[in-house]
C-alpha cells in the first residue's frame, strides 16, 4: 500500500484524511493517508522520516506551505509562483516535485457551481499567502479584470505587480474599491475573527457571485453580508475537496468525482 499524508501543525482538525480515503474507494486505488504533526523546528525531517517508512507523498498545510517549497527539487509553474506548495510527490529519483493545487481547486468549485470567470470582473479581498497562491489559475481562466483588495494597500499593489504579465490585474486598499464586480473571492482570514473588511455598499453586479475560501457549518460572516445585498454565496468548502482532487490526481493518475465527496463532508459539518 502506497503511504500518503499531509502534514501541519496542528492538524488534529484535518479533513484530508477522510476525503482522501473517499476518493480511494472510488477510484480503487489502494492507499493509506494520515495526518501528521510535524514539529515546528523540523518539516524536512518529518518528511525524510515519512518516505523512510514508505511515504510516496503528501498535503502541506499551516505553516509548512513555504518551507515544503524550499524543499522541493522540482516545482510547477503555479507553485513557483505562489511561492509555496500544498503537494509532494516523490519523484523516481528520490527527488521531491512540489505543486500547489489551492488554485485549481477554487476555479473548480466556480465551475460546478456554473460561475462564469472568462469576461467577468473579479475583486480578490486579502494579499496574503492564500491569496497568493490560487492567483495564477485565476488570471488564467481570463477575467475581464482582477483587481485585489487588501486591508495593507502596498501588499495588494505589489501582488499585482507581481502577476501583471497574466492578465489585467491591480490593486488597492479597501477604500479605492470601485464595483460593480461579477465575483467576488474573500481570500482574507478576517472571517476567523468573525470580522468583515470595510466594503462599499455597491459592490455587486446583478446576478454577482461571493466567494468565501473559508467555511463553517453556518454561513461565514462575508458570505452573510453579500447574500444580504443580493449576490449568491459560496463556502470554500468545495475548493478544499477540489484541491485534494487535484493532488490525488497529481500522484495517482486518476480524477476523483468531487460532487459526492463534498456532499458527504457537508452532511459531517
Ligand atoms: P493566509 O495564509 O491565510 O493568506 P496571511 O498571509 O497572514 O494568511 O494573510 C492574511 C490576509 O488576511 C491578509 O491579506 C490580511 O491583511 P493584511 O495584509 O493587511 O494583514 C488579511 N486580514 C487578516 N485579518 C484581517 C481583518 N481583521 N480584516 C481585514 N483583513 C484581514
Amino acid at each position: 500500500t502506497d503511504r500518503y499524508c499531509v502534514f501541519g501543525h496542528p492538524i488534529g482538525h484535518s479533513k484530508s484524511p477522510a476525503i482522501h480515503a473517499a476518493f480511494a474507494e472510488q477510484t480503487g486505488e489502494a492507499i493509506e493517508y494520515t495526518a501528521i504533526e510535524a514539529p515546528l523546528d523540523d518539516f524536512a525531517g518529518a518528511w525524510r522520516d515519512f518516505v523512510a517508512a514508505g511515504g510516496r507523498g503528501a498535503n502541506v498545510t499551516v505553516p509548512f506551505k513555504e518551507e515544503a517549497y524550499r524543499l522541493c527539487d522540482e516545482l510547477t509553474p503555479r507553485a513557483r509562483r505562489a511561492g509555496a506548495v500544498n503537494t509532494l510527490l516523490l519523484m523516481a529519483d528520490g527527488g521531491i516535485r512540489g505543486d500547489t493545487t489551492d488554485g485549481a481547486g477554487l476555479v473548480g468549485d466556480l465551475e460546478r457551481h456554473g460561475v462564469a470567470l472568462a469576461g467577468a470582473r473579479v475583486l480578490v479581498l486579502g494579499a496574503g499567502g492564500a491569496v497568493r497562491g490560487v492567483l495564477e489559475p485565476l488570471l488564467e481562466a481570463g477575467p475581464a479584470s482582477l483587481h485585489i483588495a487588501n486591508r495593507t494597500a502596498a501588499k495588494a499593489r505589489a501582488l499585482g505587480e507581481d502577476f501583471a504579465d497574466l492578465g489585467r490585474v491591480s490593486g488597492s486598499g479597501f477604500d479605492a474599491v470601485e464595483g460593480p464586480f461579477e465575483v467576488v473571492i474573500n481570500g482574507t482570514s478576517a472571517s476567523l475573527a468573525g470580522d468583515l473588511p470595510p466594503l462599499p455598499d455597491a459592490l455587486f453586479a446583478p446576478g454577482a457571485t461571493a466567494y468565501d475560501m473559508m467555511y463553517g457549518a453556518e454561513p461565514t460572516v462575508f458570505l452573510r453580508w453579500a447574500q444580504a445585498r443580493g449576490a449568491r454565496g459560496i463556502d470554500g468548502l468545495g475548493m478544499l475537496v477540489g484541491q485534494a482532487a487535484e493532488s490525488f490526481h497529481l500522484w495517482r493518475g486518476k480524477r476523483p468525482d468531487v460532487t459526492p465527496v463534498l456532499e458527504a463532508l457537508r452532511r459531517s459539518l
